[in-house]
């Protein structure tokens, strides 16, 4: 963190304003910056990544934190649900995450099963993701079962991101996708699991498919910071899964899903030309071609017998 807080200041310490802004928009996100965001009332964004392509644009565009969620059994792979997606898939995009991205501090979520066995299983298996794919930290689903889990990742020097309410890897428990926390007891449960989430040593939590006025109380009773989705303006910052953004998620979008861009739209008319041109014989054109040299064409004429020697 020393060597961080250095860099921010010989960075931004004799400059204007506006490059100060953007020295610290290309100072490396970490939990200190995700901490201070919430301390100073400013937003954090993020979103969720799965490959190479989307992480390095999404990083580009300056996003706080990517994570590599395991919704991308969903929107990558075409299951149901998050639940099949295994250890050896997560750790595969993760790396592809880490190597586009230079400043976002990269979240992995630990798929459903690598942590609900044992304690001992849950570590080896973040550890994995910290050591083998280069991520900063992990995130795992669940409340009051999971405080042993965080103190033991924290113990292990592994930074633990928590996440409450709607948490997907517990849909059969809930009987599908409900907003959670609807009754006071409900809403008494949530408090007291993100205070002792905090407590054991999560460093943010995600609040997912949860009452605006609910989120709004757990975001003031934590110190750290808590993110949002389907959870009102009221948290410290807002996470979207990235296919549901730019409409690539081949489904109705959510109440909570704002639509900024239309990928599905993009690609589909970028195909249907080439398709287009391709049967049309426009595709691939002279400029897109290559040819043979002078010398190479006339000895291969030669041999065809269709230049005399
Ligand atoms: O897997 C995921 O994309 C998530 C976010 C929705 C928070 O857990």
């Amino acid at each position: 963190m020393g060597v961080a807080l250095e860099l921010t200041m010989s960075l931004t310490h004799f400059r204007s304003a506006d490059q100060s802004a953007r020295a610290t928009l290309t100072a490396p996100s970490t939990i200190q910056s995700l901490q201070d965001k919430k301390t100073q009332g400013r937003p954090i964004v993020a979103l969720t990544a799965y490959d190479y392509a989307t992480a390095r644009l999404v990083d580009e565009a300056g996003v706080d934190f990517i994570l590599v969620g395991d919704s991308l059994a969903m929107v990558v792979m075409g299951y149901d649900n998050t639940l099949p997606v295994t250890m050896d898939e997560m750790l595969l995009h993760t790396r592809a995450v880490r190597r586009a991205v230079k400043r976002a501090m990269v979240v992995a979520d630990m798929p459903f099963g690598s942590y609900q066995v044992t304690n001992a299983e849950g570590v080896a298996n973040a550890a994995r993701f910290i050591k083998e794919a280069g991520a900063q930290a992990v995130k795992i689903e669940g409340g009051a079962s999971r405080i042993d889990l965080v103190k033991r990742l924290t113990d292990a020097e592994i930074p633990v991101m928590a996440h409450l309410g709607l948490t997907p890897q517990s849909v059969h428990r809930m009987s599908g996708y409900r907003v959670q926390g609807k009754s006071v007891t409900a809403i008494h449960h949530l408090v007291k699991d993100a205070l002792a989430l905090e407590a054991a040593g999560a460093f943010a939590v995600v609040v997912e498919g949860i009452p605006t006025e609910v989120a709004q109380r757990i975001t003031a009773a934590l110190h750290i910071p808590a993110v949002g989705i389907g959870a009102g303006p009221h948290c410290d910052g807002q996470i979207l899964v990235l296919h549901d953004l730019i409409n690539l998620s081949f489904s109705a979008p959510a109440k909570f899903v704002r639509r900024y861009g239309d990928a599905a739209a993009l690609i589909t008319d970028a195909v249907n030309r080439y398709r287009n041109d391709v049967e049309g014989h426009q595709f691939p054109g002279e400029e897109e071609s290559y040819h043979l040299g002078k010398e190479a064409l006339a000895a291969l004429l030669r041999e065809e017998g269709k230049l005399k020697a």
